[in-house]
């Protein structure tokens, strides 16, 4: 695999007998500085959101409530990861195409992204982003 599809990340709980705390620090839990934070909820499990790869954004998805999958895919490799947990997250580079699924009525999945929003870096189009990830592709010698 010459693109990394995924990666899952593990925050800090640092609940105590008064509930939970979880944190996420840009640079630090989170690999990049975050500058925006959206949260997606009110969808069901008839829904399919994303459907796009970014130019330029990656991004960490956290089921903070409820739960729903991901899949992710360059193309190629494909996988499905399901979210439920607070404390998970999961990091999403550039250039992966994403569709998020299967959200449970309780399903609140906050967003945290690398860059301002700009509808322009978006691919919508999933043979524009094989079409645009094929040239990316290092050929072997
Ligand atoms: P969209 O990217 O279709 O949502 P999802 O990927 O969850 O299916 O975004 C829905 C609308 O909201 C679309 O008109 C773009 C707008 N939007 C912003 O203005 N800023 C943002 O940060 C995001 C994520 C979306």
């Amino acid at each position: 695999m010459i693109h990394e599809l995924y990666r899952k990340l593990q925050f800090p709980d640092l609940g105590d007998e008064r509930g939970k705390l979880v944190v996420a620090e840009g640079d630090l839990d989170v690999p990049f500085p975050i500058q925006r934070v959206f949260y997606i909820y009110g969808s069901d499990d008839t829904v399919v959101r994303g459907q796009h790869a970014n130019r330029e954004s990656e991004f960490v998805l956290i089921n903070v409530a409820g739960s729903s999958k991901v899949m992710i895919t360059d193309g190629e490799n494909r996988e499905i990861v399901e979210l439920k947990r607070p404390m998970e997250g999961l990091y999403i580079p550039r250039m992966i195409w994403k569709e998020m699924y299967d959200f449970s009525p309780d399903s609140v999945l906050l967003v945290l992204a690398s860059t301002h929003y700009d509808g322009a870096e978006y691919i919508r189009d999933f043979d524009e982003y094989k079409r645009e990830i094929e040239q990316t592709r290092v050929l072997p010698d």
